[in-house]
């Protein structure tokens, strides 16, 4: 059944058979031809039709006239003025004199076609409103139509936005089979990635999780065409390898032009066949989430480069200085056993383990002559290496990935009782993390010689925590380093 009846009235043939084979053969819509506006008059004024769309410059009567004389014909006539990019400004004008839209030269498919279907939803739209014949049910079918198209556009917006928040893939997978088997009612839907001539599901809803080969399987046809694809009962369901009882409903993922994965859903709950709202949903949802996606891996590959580049710095900074190798590993591993003994939560964790050892990455800031230096530092040497955890934190600060670790790297030589640098933040004005820092690094640079003294020993510095509980260091921190492998003697923990 035809969508409506469209007349195209253009002077260039050309024109005229892209816009009928557009709107008839793709667009599903019933077309009409005229030469020029003249004709085009004349056919409005003996035929029906859902809308017209003109171009502007003809000979014997232009576009605009074509759309004054229709309007006078029939006011409720939709008019779409077809323009090249060139004379945009003329297709406003019509608009200001009542036509309804404009497409551009060259013609995309796409737009028509959404262009005319919106002008024809509509019109049905108003028809129904208008009908004398029970209005009042019209009305209530309309507002439960509306209110499910809130409903799901609000549903839309949460999904996406909660997609915004998601760096982990795996969770991104398992949201987009969850969210759209929620949104199309489905009681079966797998989401699978290309790898190697198979499809691997990585998350599947009432499916295998396994490796589908590719080939011969309708999955070939979707990763190929780039398309989605709904295959009918009596088709070969992949999963299972047996004909369908119920449409499925596959969705091919694109990064860069290339399809990588393939999100399925099938079996509704209620047994009916995907409406257009459903299929035109899960599309919009798939390309918000191929975006999600997309984006994750960019800035997987951006973080990761960052953190090597940081990381490499410190390794610089600790290969000028044999007495502080491997200073910041240490530091990081006495850390998370605290961190353990204390129930730090595994987020905070990974900030120690990244800014733990960041911490003294301030020091590429001081001179080697005060770095190195072997006997006791002057006043202005003290001064200037005690700069290095506020360049440490302006190295980290235009790169905003790092708050926490930026705290960690200002705030690791502050002491509880408020003598620390460089901003005499006392007790919990810092973070626990720090203060376990504070513990860590200080029993690292006792243990661990110097250019002006030899290392102490394990016993002495620990009686050192000890004695400065609650001055300079954290009394749990303290105390539960006492209880890891480090604290009672074992070297690095183990
Ligand atoms: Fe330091």
């Amino acid at each position: 059944m035809e969508k409506g009846r469209v007349l195209i009235v253009d002077d260039d043939p050309i024109v005229r058979d892209v816009l009928s084979n557009i709107l008839g053969s793709v667009g599903g819509y019933g077309t009409d031809v005229a030469v020029d506006g003249l004709e085009g008059v004349e056919k409005v004024r003996t035929h029906e039709y859902d809308m017209v769309f003109t171009d502007l410059t003809m000979p014997r009567l232009n576009g605009m006239d074509l759309l004054r004389e229709t309007k006078r014909i029939n006011p409720s006539l939709s008019v779409v003025v077809i323009t090249s990019f060139s004379t945009i400004e003329s297709a406003i004008n019509a608009m200001k004199e009542g036509a309804r839209d404009f497409i551009t030269k060259p013609f995309n498919i796409n737009t028509v076609i959404s262009v005319a279907d919106k002008i024809v939803g509509e019109k049905r739209l108003l028809g129904r409103l208008s009908s004398p014949l029970d209005s009042q049910a019209t009305i209530g079918r309309l507002n439960t139509e509306l209110f499910s198209n809130l409903h799901e556009i609000g549903m839309f917006h949460t999904i996406t936005t909660e997609l915004d928040g998601m760096y982990s893939n795996k969770e991104i997978y398992e949201k987009i089979v969850e969210m759209t088997a929620r949104l199309l009612v489905v009681k079966e839907a797998s989401f699978g990635i290309v790898e190697n001539g198979s499809l691997k599901i990585e998350c599947g809803l009432g499916v295998l999780q396994r490796h589908i080969p590719i080939d011969g399987s309708l999955f070939e046809r979707v990763l190929q065409s780039g398309n989605y694809y709904i295959a009918l009962p009596g088709e070969v369901n992949p999963h299972t390898g047996v004909p369908l009882a119920s449409p499925f409903f596959s969705i091919p993922f694109i990064m860069n032009d290339d399809a990588f994965a393939v999100l399925s859903l099938s079996n509704k709950a209620d047994g009916t066949a995907f409406t257009e709202s459903e299929i035109s949903l899960a599309l919009a949802f798939a390309k918000k989430a191929a975006l999600r996606i997309e984006n994750n891996a960019l800035y997987e590959v951006f973080y990761n480069n960052l953190v090597n580049t940081l990381k490499a710095l410190v390794t610089s900074i600790e290969a000028r200085d044999v007495y502080t190798r491997h200073h910041s590993e240490r530091v990081v591993s006495y850390s998370l056993q605290i961190a353990d003994v204390m129930g730090v939560p595994a987020e905070e964790k990974d900030v120690i383990r990244f800014g733990g050892y960041l911490h003294d990455i301030g020091k590429i800031g001081v001179r080697d002559t005060v770095l190195l230096k072997p006997g006791r530092l002057t006043d202005e040497e003290m001064a200037e290496i005690r700069q290095h955890p506020v360049i440490g934190d302006n190295i980290i600060k235009p790169i905003k990935f790092f708050p926490k670790e930026r705290e960690l790297i200002r705030h690791h030589h502050e002491k509880v009782d408020g003598s620390g640098y460089p901003d005499g933040l006392e007790g919990e004005q810092t973070p626990l993390i720090v203060r376990i820092i504070q513990v860590a690094d200080t029993y690292d640079a006792m243990t661990s010689s110097r250019p002006y003294r030899r290392a102490l020993s394990h016993e002495v510095a620990v009686a050192e925590l000890i004695r400065c509980m609650n001055t300079q260091f954290d009394a749990e921190a303290v105390r539960a380093f006492l209880q890891t492998s480090a604290g009672r003697g074992g070297a690095n923990g183990d």
